[in-house]
């Protein structure tokens, strides 16, 4: 991809696709908790950015992202597999930490599934630091691991 792919805040139409896609990419083999109502409760609320790509009129990939006080929260993050490796996954998240400046946000904290390499290594890529394991984090053997990104210097102890 030479250029960035347009973001767009996410309409409630979107819903049954970005829920599909949790379902499919990110909470396979786990019980489906990102189902369409729970995603039109993510683009209601005013403290949470569910941001969209779009290809011809398809959405390929989601970002949700919660403000909090000092923190954000990335909640979820994917792209199909065909539009995968071709720098969208980055334009997304690069919208969302920009929007999580604007909110006033010091930190951005996510987490993955520790047997997620691709995650792992897209989150290293762009600046995120592997802070802890979370054991059974996913339910049963399957661990988390915790990641954060300081968007402005990390306060003195
Ligand atoms: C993780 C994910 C969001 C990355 O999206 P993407 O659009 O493919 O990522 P990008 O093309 O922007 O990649 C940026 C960099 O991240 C790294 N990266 C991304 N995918 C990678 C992979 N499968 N293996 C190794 N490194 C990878 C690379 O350094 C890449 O740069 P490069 O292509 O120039 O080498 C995508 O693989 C995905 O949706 N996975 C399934 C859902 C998921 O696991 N979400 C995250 C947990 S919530």
């Amino acid at each position: 991809m030479t250029s960035d792919p347009p973001v767009h805040l996410a309409q409630p139409e979107d819903a049954d696709d970005i829920a599909a896609l949790s379902r499919d990419l990110i909470e396979r083999g786990l019980p489906w908790t990102w189902r369409a109502a729970r995603i039109r409760g993510a683009i209601r609320d005013p403290d949470t950015n569910v941001a969209v790509v779009r290809t011809d009129g398809a959405l390929v990939a989601f970002g949700i992202m919660e403000y909090l006080e000092e923190d954000a929260y990335l909640s979820l993050l994917a792209v199909r597999a065909a539009s995968q490796r071709r720098g969208v996954g980055r334009s997304l998240l690069r919208w969302l930490e920009a929007s999580a400046r604007v909110a006033g946000c010091r930190r951005i904290r996510v987490e993955a599934r520790r047997d997620n390499g691709a995650a792992r290594t897209f989150y290293n890529e762009l600046g995120y630091h592997e802070v802890a394991v979370t054991r059974g984090r996913y339910g049963g053997d399957v661990d988390g691991v915790r990641l954060e990104k300081w968007l402005m210097p990390v306060p003195a102890p």
